[in-house]
C-alpha cells in the first residue's frame, strides 16, 4: 500500500513570551492571538494595512468546525468579515470579501491556497490556541473558558477522528459508534427521550442483515454539538442528524439547497444575502418545521435548548456548477 504524505509548510512564529501562542501566517494574511481575542491582519488591494478581531472561543468553535467539516460546501464564515469557500481542491480565505460594506470600500481581500496548506495551518492554529479544559466543539455550558495565556493542549478533542461505520449501526462488523449509545451519558438536555430500541423479527438466517436502532436515543448522547452526529449516505444523498444548542459557531453560506427538519425543541435561524450578508429572514423552526435555505443565502441558527436537527445535503460534485451555469435551480420547489 502507498501512503500519500502531504508535506506542508506551516510558517508560525515562535510563542509570544507573554501570551504563549503562536503566530501563523498563511499568504497575506496573519492570524495571532492574545488573552481574549483572535486578530487577523491583511493588507488592503490599496496597499492599506487592515485588522479584525474576533472573541478567541468563537473564533475556535468556527476554525474547530472548518477543519473537522473539510471547509464543508460553500462559505464558512466565521463572522460578518472573515471565513472561507470550498472549491473542492483549493480554498479561498477571505476577509471582508462577501461583507457589502467592505467590498464597497475595497477594503477586503481573498486568496486561494491548496486544500492541503490550509488545513495544515488551520489544524495546527486550532491546536496551538486551544488550551486544556476547552472543547470547541463543546456547548458553552459543557465546557471551560478558551481565555487566558497559554495552558496545556486539548488534542485529543480537536483531532475528534470520524467514525465509518461499513454497516448499519449496531450490525454485526459496523466497527463504530455502538459505543457511543451504549456507553455515553444521555444529555442533560434529552433526559426524557425514550431509550427503547426497536423489535426487531427477524426471519432465520437473516439476524445480521436486519437490523434497526433507536435515532433518537443515539442522538441523545451526542457529546458535541454543531456537528453531524450521525450520517446516512445513499449515492449523493447525505442525511445529518446533529444536536445543536447554543450558536451555530459559523454563519454557512450555501452553495446549493440545504434541508433542515426541526425533530424536537427549537432554533431561530438569521437568514442574509450570501454575497454581502444584508438580512433576508428570520425563520423560527419549531418541532416537525421542515425549511429548505437557498442557495443563495447564508445562515446561522441559534439553539435555546440542546434540540435535535436533521440536515439533508445533496453532496453531488457537480451541484454547484450547475447552478453557477444556471443548469440547476437555486431554490429547490417553484410553485
Ligand atoms: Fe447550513
Amino acid at each position: 500500500m502507498n501512503a500519500v504524505v502531504e508535506f506542508v509548510n506551516v510558517l508560525a512564529s515562535k510563542p509570544d513570551a507573554v501570551s504563549g501562542y503562536k503566530s501563523f501566517t498563511l499568504g497575506s494574511f496573519t492570524f495571532c492571538r492574545d488573552e481574549y481575542f483572535a486578530h487577523v491582519s491583511w493588507t488592503t488591494r490599496s496597499g492599506k494595512p487592515m485588522s479584525h478581531t474576533l472573541d478567541a472561543g468563537n473564533f475556535l468553535r468556527a476554525l474547530m468546525r472548518d477543519v473537522a467539516w473539510g471547509f464543508f460546501y460553500g462559505w464558512v464564515n466565521f463572522d460578518a468579515v472573515i471565513g472561507t469557500v470550498n472549491r473542492y481542491e483549493s480554498v479561498d480565505l477571505y476577509a471582508g470579501s462577501y461583507n457589502g460594506t467592505m467590498k464597497e470600500a475595497e477594503i477586503d481581500l481573498l486568496e486561494n491556497f491548496p486544500t492541503a496548506q490550509i488545513r495544515a495551518t488551520f489544524e495546527q492554529m486550532l491546536d496551538d490556541w486551544t488550551n486544556e479544559g476547552f472543547d470547541p466543539f463543546a456547548a458553552p455550558q459543557e465546557t471551560g473558558s478558551a481565555h487566558g495565556r497559554k495552558r496545556g493542549n486539548n488534542t485529543a478533542k480537536v483531532t475528534r477522528a470520524r467514525e465509518l461505520a461499513k454497516r448499519c449501526v449496531g450490525l454485526k462488523g459496523d466497527l463504530a459508534m455502538r459505543s457511543d449509545t451504549s456507553g455515553a451519558p444521555i444529555n442533560r438536555a434529552f433526559a426524557d427521550v425514550p431509550q427503547e430500541a426497536p423489535e426487531l423479527h427477524p426471519e432465520p438466517g437473516f439476524e445480521n442483515d436486519v437490523h434497526a436502532f433507536n435515532l433518537f436515543a443515539f442522538l441523545s448522547r451526542s457529546q458535541v454539538t454543531w456537528n453531524p452526529s450521525f450520517t446516512s449516505v445513499v449515492k449523493y444523498s447525505f442525511m445529518c442528524p446533529t444536536t445543536e444548542e447554543h450558536i451555530l459557531p459559523i454563519i454557512h453560506g450555501n452553495d446549493r439547497v440545504e434541508w433542515f427538519f426541526q425533530m424536537c425543541d427549537e432554533i431561530h435561524w438569521d437568514c442574509g444575502d450570501k454575497n454581502t450578508g444584508k438580512p433576508l429572514a428570520r425563520v423560527i423552526m419549531k418541532a416537525g418545521d421542515m425549511a429548505a435555505m437557498p442557495a443563495y443565502c447564508r445562515h446561522q441558527g441559534f439553539s435555546p435548548k440542546r434540540s435535535m436537527l436533521l440536515v439533508w445535503e445533496n453532496g453531488s460534485p457537480t451541484l454547484a456548477y450547475e447552478i453557477q451555469n444556471g443548469k440547476s435551480p437555486e431554490i429547490p420547489v417553484q410553485f
